[in-house]
């Protein structure tokens, strides 16, 4: 496994770059908008991860609600698997909460699920499937 990317919360992803791209360097490499979550998002490179930003299209964004909660921030972890299926049934079968009990669509089409954060210790948990490799 590794980190597929670490999603950071932000009002502006313009902004942002002003930061993570301009001053920090990192490059942006892909944006778009995923309508089934309400965001848009930046990827940006660092080693063999990435730094996603998430911008909320809409006020009913989960991002939104999170940018009221705290201001931006840190919002979720994404972790590679090799197989969403098996790794969603392994932590069922471990007992822990999940958001997602299926698959569904995420950014550059890969396949993603949520953990829910009361059984990883307050980390909002992404597992991705990158189904383009
Ligand atoms: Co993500």
């Amino acid at each position: 496994m590794k980190i597929d990317h670490l999603g950071i919360a932000t009002k502006s992803i313009t902004e942002s770059l002003k930061f993570w791209g301009d001053a920090l360097g990192l490059e942006n490499v892909h944006t778009e908008v995923v309508e089934e979550q309400k965001v848009r998002v930046a990827m940006l490179p660092i080693g063999e991860s990435r730094v996603e930003l998430l911008e909320p299209t809409s006020d009913d964004s989960p991002i939104s609600k999170f940018l009221e909660k705290r201001g931006g921030g840190i919002h979720h972890i994404a972790v590679e698997v090799d197989n969403i299926a098996t790794a969603l049934q392994k932590l069922k079968d471990a007992g822990m909460q999940l958001i997602d009990e299926t698959p569904r669509v995420g950014a550059e089409g890969c396949l993603v699920a949520f953990v829910h954060p009361k059984s990883a210790n307050g980390v909002l948990l992404e597992l991705v499937q990158n189904i383009n490799k």
